[in-house]
């Protein structure tokens, strides 16, 4: 696997410094050869190290030419003049210097780590007034009217079936597969500052992208072709009117649901006939919003977009798929811990029957087979990284290192 090994002996920035700094050491009668073969910065801290090595050479012969000056040995600046056993070494200090620049980050403070806990402390005190406050309104008999006129889910304006049909369950299942290997390689490629690896199409040697970038987008158009056929599934057999709201009595009865939520007093669960209208404004903005969002601000950033599109491109800036791609996969983190936590907390027994088993039962089928499902989920985790990926993005274009 020549791009395994071009990864393999991929050197980092610093590697190729420390390099470039003993060459030029032990070898100082052609320093500048040997940086010319480096990148311009690893050529400037050769012959940066090159000249702080002369600079010590012409030190030490001034220093062995004068051994008994008084100045000298008076002067702290001058090195003593007794023979060097250990070289100063400019490579050292050209690492350290490197590492802070990238890790960059300083150690949280111990005044800070109060500062998150007494935030955090803050935060649990609103979240406590915020219960009591709702549980208070709630109620008056007002809200009481309120919360009896709007229970939290209204009966759909169309008739559906109720239940889940396996192919629901596949949908969901490949969705939360991809969905998680997305979200990981795009925190991947915000963090990634020298890629190892690089992927370029067949038929344009410009389009070259690192791999990761080139793993997510296969990713994406993966999980896009299984939204699509959801959607298509979605409107062929009717149950779209589990997750698209029918009536504007949705809004009040999502409100109604929050409270109800949020005063620790929850709706009542059965979403195998009919889901609370907060959960079915949740999954609508998930599906037919938030997906649709991160597919057009990725396919602009992407080598896709016609570039010979001008005025496309006016009407539709880069920056603006830039600022909105980031918070979209934020709603998505946002909404899955929400969404599981929900799932586990509101009888999960039934739930995961629900979207694992076809079943409304109460037993353990479900759990069992969610359980393989997060390890499916664990071992294309494990198994996303260039080892793996490489081999597969060589089937479609060309796989190179650094
Ligand atoms: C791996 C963790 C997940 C678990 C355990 C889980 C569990 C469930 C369950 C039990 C339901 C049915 C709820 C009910 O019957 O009341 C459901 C529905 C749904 N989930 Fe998830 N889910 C997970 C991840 C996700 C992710 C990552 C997304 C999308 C980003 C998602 C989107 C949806 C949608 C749209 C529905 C409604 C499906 C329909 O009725 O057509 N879920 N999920």
């Amino acid at each position: 696997m020549p791009a395994i090994a071009a990864t393999a002996q991929d050197t980092t920035a610093q590697d190729t410094t420390a390099q470039a700094t003993t060459a030029s050491a032990t070898d100082t009668t052609a320093p500048a050869t040997a940086a010319s073969s480096l990148t311009t910065d690893a050529a400037h801290d050769a012959a940066d190290t090159a000249r702080e090595v002369e600079t010590s050479r012409d030190v030490d012969v001034a220093v062995s030419a004068a051994p008994a000056r008084v100045s000298v040995l008076g002067d702290p600046s001058v090195p003593l003049p007794a023979p060097r056993t250990v070289w100063n070494g400019s490579a050292p200090r050209h690492i350290t210097a490197d590492t802070t620049a990238t890790t960059g980050r300083p150690r949280p403070a111990w005044t800070q780590a109060i500062a998150v806990l007494l935030g955090a402390a803050a935060l649990g005190i609103l979240a406590a007034a915020a219960v009591a406050f709702v549980r208070a309104l709630l109620s008056f008999p007002f809200m009481q009217d309120f919360l009896a006129a709007f229970p939290g889910e209204y009966t759909p304006a169309i008739a559906v079936e109720p239940g889940f049909a396996p192919w629901v369950n596949w949908a969901h299942f490949f969705n939360a597969f991809l969905i998680v290997l997305i979200i990981r390689s795009g925190l991947r490629i915000r963090n990634e500052k020298r890629p190892t690896a690089f992927w370029t199409p067949r038929n344009n040697p410009k389009g070259k992208v690192s791999l990761t970038i080139w793993f997510h987008q296969a990713l994406d158009i993966l999980w896009l072709l299984n939204g699509a056929v959801f959607v298509v599934l979605l409107f062929v057999t009717g149950h779209w009117v589990r997750i698209v709201p029918t009536s504007w009595e949705v809004l009040p009865n999502a409100l109604s649901a929050a409270l109800q939520y949020v005063s620790f007093d929850w709706p009542t669960e059965h979403g195998w006939v009919n889901y609370n209208s907060l959960q079915q404004l949740a999954y609508f903005v998930t599906v037919f919003i938030a997906a649709p969002l991160a597919a057009a601000t990725g396919f602009r950033m992407s080598g896709m977009w016609p570039k010979r599109a001008e005025r496309l491109s006016k009407a539709y800036p880069i920056e603006w798929a830039r600022a909105l791609h980031f918070p979209v996969m934020i709603y998505f983190v946002v909404f899955i811990i929400g969404h599981v936590a929900l799932v586990f907390l509101t009888g999960f027994l039934r739930n995961l029957n629900h979207m694992y088993a076809s079943s409304d039962a109460v037993g353990w089928t479900g759990f069992w087979v969610f359980v393989a499902s997060m390890a499916v989920i664990a071992l294309g985790w494990a198994a996303a990284r260039p080892l793996v990926i490489a081999p597969i993005a060589k089937l479609f274009g060309s796989v190179s290192g650094r």
